[in-house]
């Protein structure tokens, strides 16, 4: 999978990407994050401006189609002269609080894309112009307003990549986990067997697969009604359980 970050702040993208698993992934070239300067666009070749005051008044600056038009086309290209001269399918989501909610389900579904384009806005936004010109899907993290669009990014970039085969060691599978199949994880317990008065539940240490496998569903189906109810309602519906 190879991503595009359309970005004013490449820095900011450049040092997570580095990082943890996704710099293992980035690596092994199992994922390539490519953060693309918004600014090395602009037609102002003397300031670099990007941004200006919106028609109708109001405070605050707007991100000018043109140079967010031109980085586009400039990563359009590059992704055309990747594929032999012909442009490969690719979503252009732009980072938005007015988006659709990015969940679990968002992440598996995009995770299929050979290329993926991502923009992120500033100031007060983007001019609707260029939006409407090459957007495909506007996405938003969660109903909070951030001063960017680079921390949703790379949100939606680690969940998404922890879907993409290689990425994710046997021991880290992304299955199996909290959020799959509408469960949250059951608790887990480490050395010492017991701290601060506390004892690992005795079922652990049985040896029984058997029993540890019943017990864990428990704990997640419980865990999930007490601290997710909507997540539960969910579940419930999804294996019959309630109409
Ligand atoms: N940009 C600013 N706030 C955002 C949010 N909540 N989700 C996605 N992009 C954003």
């Amino acid at each position: 999978m190879k991503c595009y970050v359309m970005t004013l702040f490449p820095e900011m993208v450049e040092e997570i990407v580095k990082t943890s698993i996704l710099g293992r992934a980035s690596q092994k070239e199992i994922i390539r994050v490519k953060a693309v300067n918004i600014r090395d666009y602009s037609a102002d070749l003397k300031h670099h401006k990007v941004d200006d005051y919106t028609y109708g008044g109001g405070a605050g600056m707007l991100m000018q189609a043109q140079p967010v038009y031109d980085c586009y086309r400039a990563i359009a290209e590059e992704m055309t002269t990747e594929n032999g001269g012909v442009t490969p399918e690719h979503r252009v989501i732009y980072l938005s609080p007015q988006g659709r909610v990015f969940t679990q389900e968002g992440a598996v579904e995009l995770a299929k894309s050979e290329y993926l384009v991502l923009l992120c806005g500033h100031y007060e936004g983007i001019d609707e112009r260029v939006i409407e010109e090459i957007v495909t899907d506007e996405v938003s993290i969660g109903d909070y307003v951030l001063t960017g669009g680079e921390l949703p990014a790379m949100v939606m970039i680690d969940a998404i990549a922890r879907f993409v085969p290689g990425v994710l060691h046997n021991e880290e599978s992304a299955l199996g986990e909290s959020l799959a199949g509408n469960l949250l994880e059951y608790p887990q317990y480490s050395r010492p067997e017991v701290w601060r008065g506390k004892a690992v539940p005795e079922i652990l240490l049985s040896g029984d697969h058997a029993k540890v496998d019943a017990w864990r569903k428990e704990r997640a189906i419980e865990r999930t009604r007490t601290k997710r109810p909507d997540l539960y309602a969910r579940y419930l519906v999804e294996n019959g359980l309630k109409e």
